[in-house]
């Protein structure tokens, strides 16, 4: 077989397994190495352990072309590849940096394993000097050549295999002339197309990241606060989110109000940024007001859902659309749906939730602290008010009159904006969403 390269993935977390999967698409021979045997085992058997659209076909058809191979065995993966992507968990420590014991560990075992020139590719999301210290690490356990690069990730959950086959930008942090044409090579597919490829230094890349991702937080953050404030003076936010997405210095794309942002990756590394800064005596003042603003946007409901009951919503049975953090995903990290139950669940209420993909991660995060719904009129049954936490697609045109006979009264509070008002208008529903008129019926 003809490969274009052989690559080693080390991690097979969220981001290993979409990398893995797509350089083995691109025609290179990917051996995936992760510790956990029993992942690693169900992986050769096909089982894809997380869930991502159009990711299961992708990984079994590159399974079956002999192109994407899994092993506990580091040492056997390296001795084949002369690319060794590093994917490895960068959680943040106690007090929000990111932990790279991980990334360092492997480090470790590359300098001691290796036995001719790699290169080591950071594709995690890791603070600006990190590949410099896997540098050290790595030489210091080795006089054999070698480079590391940074290469960040930028794809969205629910979005994977789109946006790892078809991204915005390649960015490449590598200094050396020799890494650089290796990393030309894998993306050549992608630069044969059009999509750019842009090369700078290592702190710059690992940088690009978190910028990236801090502003976008902003840019919703903002649009949080430009839609409270359209209900304080009357104002419309879909209306001005239009009237402003138009400039194309704007955009359409992350104007969307609703309750925070969460996942991965958006709080995480506004949080690490936030540090990163203060380690240098630098205070990231717009991403701090950005933090506080989407810690008080997640539960910004709560106090609405209080007030519709007169101050006082112990023993209320409320009904939960949605779990994720967004559609099309599991990932219930960060969620703003846990925000607002936890608080809900303090002041007395009940819950009752629907969701048909990250259900069972909330129930084994919450156990019976709630009630899980098998479909979502089901969630219904004597509810009180509706509360949709994710914009789910099988929740954006309901049978409303079936859900006015499940619910006890005709309440939505929409945390995501899923109806144009006049639908729950017509409807009879009360209907509270985020910086747009409260409907009263
Ligand atoms: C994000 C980045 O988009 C991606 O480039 C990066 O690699 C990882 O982090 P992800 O966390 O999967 O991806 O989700 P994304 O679609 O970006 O949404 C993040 C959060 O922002 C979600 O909670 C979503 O509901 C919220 N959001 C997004 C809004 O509230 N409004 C918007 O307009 C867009």
């Amino acid at each position: 077989k003809t490969y274009i390269l052989n690559i080693t993935i080390v991690g097979t977390g969220y981001v290993g397994l979409v990398t893995g999967t797509t350089l083995a698409e691109l025609g290179n021979s990917v051996y995936c190495v992760d510790i956990d045997e029993k992942k690693v085992e169900g992986m050769k058997n096909g089982v894809v352990p997380i869930y991502e659209p159009n990711l299961e076909e992708m990984f079994l058809r590159n399974i079956q072309a002999e192109r994407l191979f899994f092993t506990t065995n580091l040492k056997e993966a390296l001795d084949k590849s002369e690319v060794i992507y590093l994917a490895l968990p960068t959680p943040p420590g106690e007090d929000g940096s990111a932990d790279l014991s991980y990334v360092i560990k492997v480090a470790n075992d590359i300098g001691e394993m290796m036995t001719e020139y790699k290169v080591v590719v950071n594709k995690s999301t890791v603070p600006v000097g990190t590949a410099d210290k896997v540098r050290e690490v790595i030489s210091s356990k080795t006089q054999i050549p070698f480079d590391v690069v940074s290469n960040p990730e930028f794809l969205r959950e629910g979005f994977a295999v789109e946006d790892s086959m078809n991204p915005a930008r390649v960015v490449v942090g590598a200094s050396s002339e020799k890494a650089q044409d290796i990393m030309a090579k894998i993306y050549q597919p992608f630069t044969n197309t059009g999509i750019p490829i842009i090369f700078m230094d290592e702190k710059s890349s690992e940088l690009t990241k978190y910028a990236a991702n801090s502003f976008l937080a902003v840019k919703i953050t903002f649009m949080n606060e430009i839609a409270n404030y359209c209900e304080k003076v009357g104002a419309d936010v879909d209306k001005v989110r239009l009237g402003m997405g138009s400039d194309d210095r704007i955009g359409q794309r992350f104007l969307f109000p609703g309750i925070g942002y969460g996942g991965s990756c958006f709080p995480k590394d506004v949080k690490a940024l936030i540090k990163s800064g203060k380690q240098e005596d630098f205070n990231f003042q717009i991403l701090e007001a950005t933090e506080n603003v989407n810690i008080a946007q997640k539960v910004i409901l709560v106090s609405e859902i209080e007030k519709y009951f007169g101050g006082n919503i112990e023993g209320k049975t409320i009904a939960f659309w949605g779990l994720a953090f967004k559609a099309n995903t599991d990932d219930i990290r960060e969620a703003s749906s846990l925000d607002n139950i936890a608080l809900l669940l303090e002041k007395g209420a009940k819950i009752v939730a629907y969701d048909a993909v990250a259900e069972s991660n909330v129930q084994k995060l919450l156990g019976d602290k709630i009630q899980y719904a098998k479909n979502m009129y089901e969630a219904l049954e004597n509810a009180d008010a509706l509360f949709i936490a994710t914009e789910w697609s099988e929740f954006k045109n309901p049978n409303f009159e079936l859900m006015a006979q499940k619910m006890n009264g005709k309440v939505i509070f929409d945390g995501r904006n899923i109806y144009p008002l006049e639908i729950p208008e017509q409807n009879g529903f009360y209907y509270k969403s985020i910086g747009r008129k409260t409907i009263l019926n």
